[in-house]
């Protein structure tokens, strides 16, 4: 949730902590801080609010150093404030931390320490490590922080710089939330997440679950949970630099809309042979006796990749005949799910580090089950805890509305269905695959009417409710929809299975109640249609998303938005991309925040 990153080399630090920062602050933006060792004093600088504040605050202070650190917050523990901010300092100001995570005792840590007399002046959990850190170190700060991280429950990634270590050094431990290691020439970097170095370095080392890394002038040293030291492999990453950028988007959400048509062709592109309709993948592999073995896939996921599960239940049912059961990570891991040896448990996550998708797949993986991750961060937690793993290649997202991350997910979900039914010796008919070759151009044509939502936005924008309906594949998608709605504009807006709606939500229709109805594809056309027109009957105001035109809906809307037509299975991705152009345009015509909406986060690395 909270952004770290820490350099160390012949540069100057702080440009380069802020620029990290930049690209980390959609991790958290209540806070934000940085910490320059310079002539023996630790050069501490923070501010309240987003990082420009930050900005702000440094301009026209030289702090010339070789190292420092730098932090953005997502308050945990005590509200957003200079004094919460970090870096902290240990009450003896000999050294500074960052953290993101939570240390789950630091209460009792916090009485002990304060009983042995050291003082506490914020409200944070990370106060405890750096206190616990400076009554470890006499000198070595590896063992110190080694002391430390055994007293230590939780979850967290921190990095600790010290005045009294006899050359510049970091160092960094990590127990769940992610700690990326940069290599560059004659420098070394630190960081939540590769993003803040693409612009210095492409190879990264992903740490382990509690390693200790040491960064100082000649390189970096890492050791595992029990003290030895290892070699992580190191990654090249592919990412463009460029892709982290807006591109001349006045946000990163819309540039990623717009990115859809290219990330779902990466998605499929290598995998899919549309000739032979073989498909494999180069990190999954499942033999034919495996994938007869399954009993039931269960798909764990949270927020918008939850919907990609639900949608993805059609695909996997429809497409294998093995049941499929989808569960929120949250409630996976504290029920007693029913899973047999041998069952495949797919984890869903565009970031790969949400702690409840990790522990719903820990717990699937302890009752017996075979892991497949589905992501797009490469080298992630998720994907480390499974067997096999369908990167998704959308590219770095940014926005906190996730847009592209959901429609690759729903593809790579597509392709796994294909993939296991092959296995299963069924037939991937040209059926199947003719109209995935044709989403990009059907997606991009979707993107290319931008306008008629900036338009429609126009009267809607002042709506303090909204009501989302859909059936069958999509009725996650009017779920997303009305997420995508309200964490970008703040609007209340609710998704509903539109055959629903008569068992209780109808009692809310009246003129002022906008509900967007997605009437598509054949099998249940009908019945939604139906639905819409309960709906103008009460008054109600409607806008459909439809592949038909305005006459075939027998003037049940009262507005139309349009969508190429494509199979059922794969019409719900492209059903999405109006109702986030939708979201998107309302969110903007109300002045809102929208890559950085208020009390989120993009990675949930916390229960
Ligand atoms: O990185 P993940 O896909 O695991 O994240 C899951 C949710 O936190 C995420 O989808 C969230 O709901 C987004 N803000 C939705 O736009």
């Amino acid at each position: 949730m909270c952004g770290i990153v820490g350099y160390l080399g012949a540069r100057s630090p702080v440009p380069l902590l802020v620029d990290g920062l930049r690209r980390l602050e959609y991790r958290g933006y209540d806070s934000a801080g940085i910490v320059v060792p310079v002539n023996g004093r630790l050069e501490i600088v923070k501010a309240e609010g987003k990082l420009d504040r930050l900005v702000e605050v440094l301009q026209g202070r030289e702090l010339a150093g070789v190292y420092g650190l730098g932090h953005t917050r997502w308050a945990t523990h005590g509200i957003p404030s200079q004094r919460n901010a970090h870096p902290l300092l240990d009450a003896k100001g000999r050294l500074a931390v960052i953290h993101n995570g939570i240390i789950e005792n630091f209460v009792s840590l916090k009485k002990r320490l304060a009983g042995e007399g050291w003082d506490f002046v914020s409200d944070t959990d990370t106060e405890v490590i750096a206190n616990l850190v400076s009554s470890h170190f006499d000198g070595d700060l590896r063992v110190a922080v080694e002391r430390t991280v055994a007293e230590l429950e939780g979850m967290y990634a921190f990095a600790v710089l010290a005045l009294e270590s006899s050359e510049p050094e970091i160092v960094g431990a990590r127990s769940g939330p992610p700690l990326v290691l940069g290599r560059g020439d004659g420098e070394q970097f630190l960081a939540s997440d590769p993003t803040a170095l693409l612009a210095h370095t492409r190879e990264v080392v992903f740490l382990e679950n509690g390693d200790l890394a040491r960064l100082t002038a000649g390189g970096y040293e890492v050791w595992n949970s029990s003290g030895e030291p290892v070699e992580r492999p190191i990654v090249r990453l592919n990412w463009d630099p460029v892709q982290s950028e807006k591109g001349g988007f006045k946000h990163f959400m819309l540039k990623e809309i717009h990115d859809q048509p290219q990330a779902l062709q990466d998605t499929f592109a290598g995998r899919v042979d549309f000739e032979s309709g073989e498909v494999g993948f180069d990190a999954l592999e499942l033999t034919s006796q495996e994938v007869a073995a399954i009993d039931r896939i269960h798909l764990l996921a949270c927020g918008t990749s939850w919907h990609a599960a639900l949608v993805g239940k059609f695909m996997l049912e429809e497409l294998t005949g093995i049941p499929v059961e989808v569960d929120y990570g949250s409630e996976y891991r504290y029920r007693d799910p029913l899973v047999r040896e041998g069952d495949l448990a797919v984890g869903i996550s565009q970031s790969g580090e949400t702690a409840d998708t990790i522990s719903a797949m820990e717990a699937a993986a302890q009752r017996g089950a075979k892991l497949a991750a589905i992501c797009n961060v490469v080298g992630s937690q998720v994907t480390r805890l499974a067997d096999g793993v369908l990167y998704t290649h959308a590219g770095p997202e940014i926005g906190v509305a996730s847009t592209k991350a959901f429609t690759t997910q729903l593809v790579a979900l597509y392709m796994l269905g294909l993939y296991l039914r092959q296995r299963l010796g069924r037939p991937v008919e040209n059926a199947l695959l003719a109209d995935l070759a044709h989403l990009p151009q059907a997606v991009a044509g979707v993107v290319a009417g931008e306008r008629d939502f900036e338009e429609l936005a126009g009267h809607f924008f002042e709506a303090s409710d909204f009501l989302y309906i859909g059936r069958g594949a999509n009725y996650p998608i009017a779920l997303e929809g009305a997420l995508k709605l309200k964490e970008i504009s703040y609007i209340h807006a609710e998704g509903y299975p539109a055959g629903e709606m008569k068992h209780g939500p109808i009692a809310l229709i009246d003129k002022s109640l906008p509900v967007v109805a997605i009437a598509t594809g054949e099998r249940v056309f009908d019945k939604v249609l139906s639905n819409m027109q309960e709906v103008r009957a009460r008054d109600g105001i409607v806008l459909a998303v439809t592949d038909r035109d305005a006459e075939a809906l027998g003037g049940g809307a009262d507005h139309v938005i349009r969508v190429p037509r494509v199979s059922e299975l794969l019409q719900p991705i492209i059903n999405v991309v109006p109702l986030q152009l939708f979201a998107y345009f309302v969110a903007v015509r109300r002045g809102a925040d929208v890559d950085q909406p208020r009390n989120l986060a993009k990675s949930v690395t916390v229960e």
